[in-house]
């Protein structure tokens, strides 16, 4: 397939101390060379057999690819970032900034203080929604850092020295003030508005315990570590101990074979938290019955290895049982 070039975005024209021979150049050979050089790149793999080529090759050609492709996209954002008075930030990305960076001011000076840290170097600044966090990031592509997978960028500075070259000599600490002077805020605010159509991945969904409720680590950790009075239960099958030899420290080991023997000797008036080794069936069907018996009772999404992915204290496996 064969990329399609996009018009200019800006009016170079009514920039403020950037000129009309800068954005020209920069639009003509910079975003066109990547345009060029795609589509070649795309031609050289659709001409070439996978499974007969050198594996360095295709490597090589992807990676070549994937760098236009990130040019090609991100010279596009970043015309369409330029063109405004820099400063009326409309409601909604305002209430966006001041929620994900505390205040414009500070997203504006981490901003450019990313940007100035590429003095001499080279790359891209960018301000990306993240569906699967739900906030805006700050973060560079170039030599030393990467893309974030998932990342939809909706405001793009270039840092690339034919970017500002012409106008500003060696002076990139002033072509980011200036860039900064001219951003057209109501554009990235309908690109964030787009970003955010996109919905993050899809949760673990267990459609045969719906009627179950769940609780997640972090959860059960805040009420561990503020004293919320909870009872949790360990009911991994006993043969998977041999296999990981620690539980969790608040926990009690109970045999999830056994809930109509144990769980007398649970209140009612206190939550339960049970836990197996994955947070999938044996505790789902632990809960259950103990929601059946009238308990308060959860089962922890992940099950013990969640709880050790989030370095939660642990302890020796005890299968102590009530006497
Ligand atoms: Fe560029």
């Amino acid at each position: 397939m064969r990329y399609q070039i996009a018009p200019l975005f800006c009016r170079p024209w009514t920039l403020l101390g950037i000129t009309p021979k800068l954005i020209e150049s920069h639009y003509e050979n910079n975003y066109g060379g990547a345009f060029t050089r795609l589509n070649a790149i795309s031609e050289e793999l659709a001409a070439l057999d996978p499974a007969t080529t050198p594996p360095h090759v295709v490597r090589r050609l992807k990676q070549d690819e994937a760098a236009a492709l990130n040019s090609l996209v991100l010279h596009e954002i970043y015309f369409a970032s330029l063109g405004g008075d820099g400063r009326a930030v409309g409601e909604v990305m305002a209430n966006a900034l001041a929620r994900d960076f505390g205040s414009i001011d500070r997203w504006r000076s981490e901003f450019a203080a990313l940007a100035n840290s590429l003095d001499g170097g080279s790359g891209w600044v960018l301000l990306s929604w993240l569906p699967r966090a739900g906030r805006l990031v700050n973060h560079t592509i170039s030599d030393g850092s990467q893309a974030i997978a998932g990342a939809i960028t909706v405001l793009a500075l270039d840092m690339y020295e034919h970017a500002y070259h012409l106008d500003f000599g060696a002076n990139s600490v002033s072509y980011v003030a200036t860039f900064m002077r001219n951003i057209d805020w109501s554009a990235v605010q309908g690109r964030y508005e787009d970003a955010l159509e996109a919905k993050p991945p899809r949760p673990l969904e267990q459609k045969q315990f719906a009627d179950v409720p769940s609780i997640t680590v972090e959860e059960v950790q805040a009420m561990v570590d503020s004293g919320t009075p909870v009872q949790i239960i360990d009911t991994r099958p006993r043969h998977s101990s041999s296999r990981s030899p620690d539980m969790m420290e608040a926990a009690v080991w109970r045999d999830p074979d056994r809930v109509e023997e144990w769980m007398g000797e649970l209140s009612k008036t206190e939550p339960v938290v049970a836990f197996c080794v994955y947070g999938f069936h044996v505790g789902c069907i632990a809960v259950r019955a103990l929601r059946k018996a009238g308990f308060d009772a959860r089962y922890m999404a992940g099950g013990h290895f969640a709880w050790k992915a989030i370095k939660g204290p642990v302890k020796l496996f005890e299968s102590t049982t009530p006497s």
